[in-house]
């Protein structure tokens, strides 16, 4: 399969969403059931047997002809309003490697599996890496009775996408005998096109922690209520947006960002009673991760005792910076290299699904170039050649791999 195919199908990929005019599609939605018999079919054209597992990862295998199983692939899943390359490029850019296997009729000395992970971004439950966390034995048993907006619980929305939400927490559907994990995404930044590199392996991917706040003051008419006196929620909850932004802005390498507010009972004549919002907050070092996020608590609680409110401090899900593995970077270096290109090193400020591998094998991860390094964003675009390059890479990696294993 070559550069053109790839993206053709992310164009084809692109178009499955659960609403007319953007792209998005959730966790468990008929989009994402729609995309895994898509890929389902490109994955059995490659040559590969295919299963989907007891939370819906899709998992393409293509045999080898020894021990071992290396294990390539991204997430199908999207946020909202999405980009059409963030983690179907990763399972495309991997399924087109194994085409070249199958054209060459090559088998390496280990099998290796794609996997297309039903959930990264967390956008219908609130945590990230569902998928891969289930594929890699981490999904913690709570998580089952998370709500979605409309009130349908973790475990009924994997009931009802085919999986089996009892056999999920303790069992892992990635196999005993993993080597290794490489990932291929978008860079989602705009250090390689700055830098002016194709494609560049990863150093370490960033801690986060995802947390919710509620700010509860007293709805009122707003035109009989003084100014003064108010328990505003939305003036205390846009207090703290505004603290949050300075804070990251005070300590070097951290972001903090409030994606999401409701606002009750929201209506144009009514103070405002009760705000929630989502805070991400993220930073490559622990500790300073962990220190601002303290700081914000704290904040909260002060801005929310000045306003005459009560608030609420949550932490949906905290994630440890991982760092990669020195050995498969240096083999994904060398074969950036054998593509007669200098090998960059970066670090990734957004979560990756080798984050939540990292627990079961070796990681590694080749960032593509993309435009201004827009993500998470329609406007998501990367040349073709770079992903020619991509798919280059990924084959000399897998190469290079075989040869440690005896190829
Ligand atoms: O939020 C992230 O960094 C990733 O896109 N899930
Ligand atoms: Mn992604
Ligand atoms: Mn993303």
């Amino acid at each position: 399969m070559d550069a053109a195919t790839v993206m053709e199908r992310c164009g084809v990929l692109g178009g499955v969403s659960e609403e007319s005019g953007i792209l998005v599609r959730p966790y468990g939605s008929s989009s994402m059931r729609e995309v895994n018999g898509i890929v389902s079919g490109w994955m059995r054209d490659a040559g590969m047997s295919v299963r989907t597992d007891a939370i819906g990862n899709l998992i393409g295998r293509y045999e080898g002809t020894g021990n071992g199983t290396f294990v390539l692939g991204s997430h199908l899943d999207t946020v909202r309003d999405a980009g059409k390359y963030d983690g179907p490029l990763g399972v495309l850019a991997a399924l087109a490697c194994i085409e070249r296997l199958r054209d060459r009729g090559e088998r390496l000395p280990f099998a290796v599996e794609v996997v297309a992970f039903a959930d990264e971004e967390g956008l219908r439950f609130g945590t990230t890496y569902l998928g891969s966390s289930h594929y890699a034995g981490a999904l913690e048993k709570r998580l089952l009775e998370l709500q979605d907006r409309d009130g349908v619980t973790l475990a009924e929305a994997v009931r009802a996408f085919g999986g089996d939400p009892e056999s999920l927490s303790g069992t892992r559907s990635a196999p005993e005998d993993i080597v290794g994990y490489c990932e291929v995404h978008i860079e989602q930044g705009p250090v390689l096109e700055e830098r002016n590199f194709p494609v560049g392996f990863v150093s370490a991917i960033t801690g986060l922690s995802r947390l919710r706040a509620s700010f509860s003051g007293r709805a009122g008419h707003a035109g009989t209520v003084p100014m003064e006196g108010r328990k505003d929620a939305l003036c205390a909850a846009a207090e703290f947006v505004l603290e949050a932004e300075a804070a990251a802005k005070s300590e070097p390498g951290s972001v903090a960002t409030v994606g999401e507010m409701s606002v009750r009972p929201g209506a144009r004549n009514v103070i405002p009673g009760q705000v929630e919002i989502s805070v991400d907050v993220r930073h490559g070092d622990d500790a300073i991760r962990e220190r601002l996020r303290d700081h914000l608590e704290s904040k909260a609680a002060k801005i929310s005792t000045s306003r005459g409110c009560e608030h609420r401090w949550e932490a949906d899900q905290e994630s440890v910076a991982v760092s990669t593995d020195p050995e498969l970077c240096a083999l994904l270096a060398r074969a950036i290299e054998d593509a007669s290109m200098e090998a960059l090193r970066l670090p990734s400020g957004a979560g990756h699904d080798a984050a939540q591998m990292a627990e079961v094998c070796p990681v590694a991860m080749l960032f593509v170039r993309c435009k201004e390094g827009i993500s998470h964003n329609p406007g998501e675009s990367v040349e073709e050649e770079d992903v020619a390059v991509t798919i280059d890479v990924m084959g000399r990696f897998l190469g290079r791999v075989a040869e440690g294993r005896g190829r």
